[in-house]
């Protein structure tokens, strides 16, 4: 086999002249039956003179193999080997049939047999047929040739070259297990080192060991290809299939005609993929695996992240650090990485996605062919020493899962090629990478599981309750972490599916600002649905500013930067979180504040997503709170941003005077307070608006310019209202010289009262979020 790259032409042509003449008395029907035989100067040729079977020398080598190599290639290119362990010193072999119909190997000498088929099925008229697949079979030569029932075949038995149809793996059902095994030399056919096996207990995956060290893994077949060898995937000319089922689990691959290909485990263990080219008259090297340093099995240790690309190589994935960091120091990393935050376990933990990976290796993990990813993800979420999951699509169906517990193994980079896993981190771990995230759908929103958030509220304890909610009550829970939480329970008929509930959910929880009250979860048990909060210790800002004994607390500083952090807030759902959204129902009960009085927005259960440049909307379903709606929402349900531009400006208007806007009474006038604001501002009388308690500490000009902004958002005609943009610039700078404010929008209340009918007086005497199916 020493020219088996073809790289010596003059040398090709003479061993193609050499096999020629000895080969006299080849059987050209590729079949031996029983009485003939094969000796060191007979061949067998296929019927399409494609392979040719007979004895030949490796190689610089003396000793005598029988073999098998392609017939129409004029490299001697050996695919097969009988006595691989057990030469011929000399040209005395006879290849020949034995007892019960096996093939035997024989010295013609001595008589002693060198190798033996071991088919079991006697056979009476036993026929040996090279076929044009390079399968040498045996069969009973009795029976219709076409049936395919081999008492043996060479197929069975796989050495170091893997050629289309040939099953790599296991079949249960008779014990077979095939590997590939390297050559211990290009001039010594015998077992070397190298292995290449499907593990029948491991992932569908294909590992290359030498002796028993894991040297390379294909990385797990996901129906494609393997996640870690973009090369073997399918495409026009080269078909790879993964079989599992009951009785096999096998690698094997197929060619377009005409294509010659063949998989070489090389004696120093390299799996390579030649393909012939005719016009070159040579093998070429269509890939090499390993191929590089993330190649190298387990090169940064578990929960590591090899990427060949990074000058670093390895790094940990998200929510883990270096077990060693000295080692790592010295860029040895088989160490691995450890958790940094070990609360994973029924504490708000949750999935980092980690995109195009080669999926891990692992000596624990479950396979389950028949479960969607949802599914999976549920199953992992559920069992505390699950660790990640992934989609794992073999047979076909299109879904699949696999889970892994302990740790994971030899993760690499393998960019467009790789497949999405999702690894398990601790709630905090999950914050972090949000907010460091610039990437939406990596995320994965922390599932909450039903037991822990009633532990935490106490069985929903009427204690715990905060308040009701226009969708339901809202609970104060503690979580065994000692992290405060709000839960929000919706009530049973919010209307909404699963589905819907969940996409809303993701959509609330990729906005991020310093100015929205953060999602942290959700929970869905059943007809359930709850989401779970970051606890704002201060509550709402309606307990604040409109409580006689509160609002003393908050002096003119304070009262600015809750407004100017509502606009921020307010313009990020606008216009900066990608995501332009309205809230629709803004309002001082829906403004959290923390423990150092920052504003958060909160309730986004009505928001709306808009795309593109859609400003505008109209709904069937009003929902809102009277007193923060503008007139074109309440009557038309005609929405758009300024909806809640007008909603900031009745908030603002309520945080300088300390009154809600609803119920706000005047001895003098009928007006409500935006009515009243805008009386006052006409007859530049705007100071006396402003909140007895701030006891006149407070710049005037810097009063008059927010009751000036306030009263432009709460215009009648929304096109007259500024943006949000144009709010926040007004608040902030002095200079920007302000139009005059228009009619204020619902500037009586009674106007509505009177023009509605009279059973909406009865929802509108309280607080609460209404829905009014009517509209336009
Ligand atoms: C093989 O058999 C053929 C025909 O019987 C004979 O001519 C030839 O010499 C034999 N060669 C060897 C090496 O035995
Ligand atoms: C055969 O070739 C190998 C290298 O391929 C060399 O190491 C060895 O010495 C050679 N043996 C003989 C007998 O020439
Ligand atoms: C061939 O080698 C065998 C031992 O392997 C020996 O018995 C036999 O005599 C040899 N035959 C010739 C012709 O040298
Ligand atoms: C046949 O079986 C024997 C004993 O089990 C074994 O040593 C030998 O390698 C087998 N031969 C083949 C060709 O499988
Ligand atoms: C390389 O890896 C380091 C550590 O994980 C990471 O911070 C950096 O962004 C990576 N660089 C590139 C170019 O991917
Ligand atoms: C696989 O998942 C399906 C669907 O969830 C389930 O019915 C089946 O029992 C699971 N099989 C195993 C072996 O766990
Ligand atoms: C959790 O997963 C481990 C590892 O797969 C398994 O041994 C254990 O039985 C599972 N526990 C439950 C409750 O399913
Ligand atoms: C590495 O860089 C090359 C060239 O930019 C790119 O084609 C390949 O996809 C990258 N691989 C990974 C794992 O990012
Ligand atoms: C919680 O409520 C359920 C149902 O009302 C009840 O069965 C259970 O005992 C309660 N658990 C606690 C700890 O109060
Ligand atoms: C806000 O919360 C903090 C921490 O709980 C508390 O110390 C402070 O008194 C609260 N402020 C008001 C105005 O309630
Ligand atoms: C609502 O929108 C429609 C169509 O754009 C418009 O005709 C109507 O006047 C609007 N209603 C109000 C109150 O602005």
């Amino acid at each position: 086999m020493g020219k088996q790259e073809g790289e010596y032409p003059l040398c090709r042509v003479v061993c193609f002249i050499l096999i020629s003449l000895f080969s006299p008395n080849s059987a050209a029907d590729g079949r031996i039956s029983l009485g003939m035989s094969i000796n060191d100067s007979q061949t067998i040729v296929s019927p399409n003179q494609r392979f040719e079977l007979g004895f030949f020398t490796p190689g610089n080598s003396s000793l005598r193999y029988l073999g098998i190599w392609y017939k129409n290639i004029p490299a001697h290119t050996v695919v097969w080997v009988a006595n691989r362990d057990n030469p011929l010193t000399n040209s005395s072999g006879l290849l020949t049939f034995g007892d019960k119909g096996n093939i035997v190997i024989l010295n013609q000498a001595g008589g002693s047999i060198l190798w033996s088929t071991n088919s079991s099925g006697a056979a009476t008229s036993p026929v040996a047929e090279l076929l044009d697949t390079g399968n040498f079979v045996l069969r009973d030569g009795d029976q219709d040739g076409s049936t395919e029932k081999y008492l043996w075949q060479s197929f069975d038995n796989i050495f170091d070259t893997l050629l289309p149809g040939m099953k790599l793996g296991w079949n249960k059902r008779t014990g077979l297990n095939q590997h590939m095994t390297s050559w211990k030399s290009i001039n010594d056919p015998s077992s070397g080192d190298y292995t290449y096996t499907v593990d029948p207990l491991g992932l569908p995956q294909l590992v290359l060991r030498r002796g028993s060290t894991k040297l390379f893994r294909s990385g797990p077949w996901y129906g494609p290809g393997f996640s870690g060898v973009p090369a073997v995937m399918t495409n026009p000319v080269f078909e790879p299939k993964f079989v599992i089922n009951s009785d096999e689990v096998y690698y094997s691959y197929d060619t377009m005609d005409g294509i010659t290909s063949r998989f070489v485990l090389s004696p120093s263990g390299f799996v390579q993929h030649w393909s012939w080219n005719d016009r070159r008259s040579s093998w070429n090297l269509v890939f090499t695996d390993p191929g590089d340093r993330c190649d190298n099995y387990g090169l940064c240790g578990s929960f590591g992240l090899c990427d060949n690309n990074n000058s670093t190589i390895c790094s940990c994935m998200r929510g883990f650090e270096p077990r060693s960091p000295q080692d790592w120091g010295v860029l040895d990393w088989w160490g691995g990485c450890v958790r940094k935050n070990k609360d994973v376990c029924g504490n708000g933990e949750g999935f980092i996605k980690l995109r195009g990976v080669k999926l891990p290796d692992a000596s624990e993990f479950l396979v389950n062919v028949s479960m969607t990813i949802d599914d999976c993800k549920a199953e992992c979420l559920r069992n505390c020493s699950c660790v990640a999951y992934a989609k794992l699509e073999v047979g076909g169906k299109g879904n699949g899962c696999v889970t892994w517990s302990r740790e994971l193994i030899d993760t690499r980079a393998v960019a467009d090629f790789g497949q999405d896993i999702y690894v398990r981190v601790a709630a905090s771990d999950l914050a972090i990478s949000r907010a460091e995230s610039r990437r939406d759908d990596d995320l994965e929103l922390p599932l909450y599981d039903f037991a822990t958030i009633r532990t935490a509220t106490n069985n929903f304890s009427t204690a715990n309750k905060l308040g009701e909610g226009g969708f339901g009550p809202v609970y104060k829970g503690e979580l065994q972490s000692g992290q405060e939480v709000a839960v929000k329970r919706l009530g049973e008929n919010s209307g909404q599916g699963l589905r819907e509930f969940k996409n809303e959910v993701i959509f609330i929880s990729r906005l991020q600002h310093r100015n929205l009250v953060k999602l942290l979860g959700c929970c869905i048990q059943g007809d359930e649905r709850m989401l779970i909060y970051e606890y704002m210790p201060n509550r709402s800002l309606d307990a604040l500013i409109f409580d006689e004994e509160s609002r003393h607390l908050l002096n003119w500083q304070k009262r600015l930067d809750i407004i100017i952090g509502i606009a921020r807030g307010l313009l990020y759902l606008h216009r900066d979180s990608r995501l332009r959204i309205i809230h629709r129902d803004l309002k001082a009960s829906n403004v959290l504040l923390d423990s150092d009085l920052n504003p958060k927005i909160s309730d986004f259960g009505m928001a709306r997503m808009f795309g593109g440049d859609q400003t505008e909307g109209n709904t069937k379903r009003i929902v809102g709170t009277y007193g923060y709606m503008p007139p074109e929402y309440a009557i038309d349900g005609n929405f758009s941003l300024k909806s809640d531009v007008f909603s900031f400006g009745v908030i603002l208007l309520e945080i300088v005077s300390g009154k809600k806007n609803r119920g706000f009474f005047h001895a003098e006038h009928n007006l409500n307070l935006l009515g009243h604001a805008w009386k006052l501002w006409n007859e530049e009388r705007s100071l006396e608006l402003v909140d007895p308690s701030l006891e006149n500490q407070f710049p005037e000009s810097e009063v008059l310019r927010c009751i000036h902004v306030g009263l432009l958002c709460v215009q009648q005609k929304p096109e007259e209202r500024p943006t949000m943009p144009t709010v926040v610039l007004m608040l902030d700078s002095e200079s920007t010289m302000l139009p005059e404010p228009g009619r204020p929008g619902f500037y009586a209340e009674r106007c509505l009262s009177e023009t509605e009918s009279s059973s909406l007086g009865k929802l509108m005497s309280n607080e609460m979020t209404v829905t009014l199916l009517e509209g336009r």
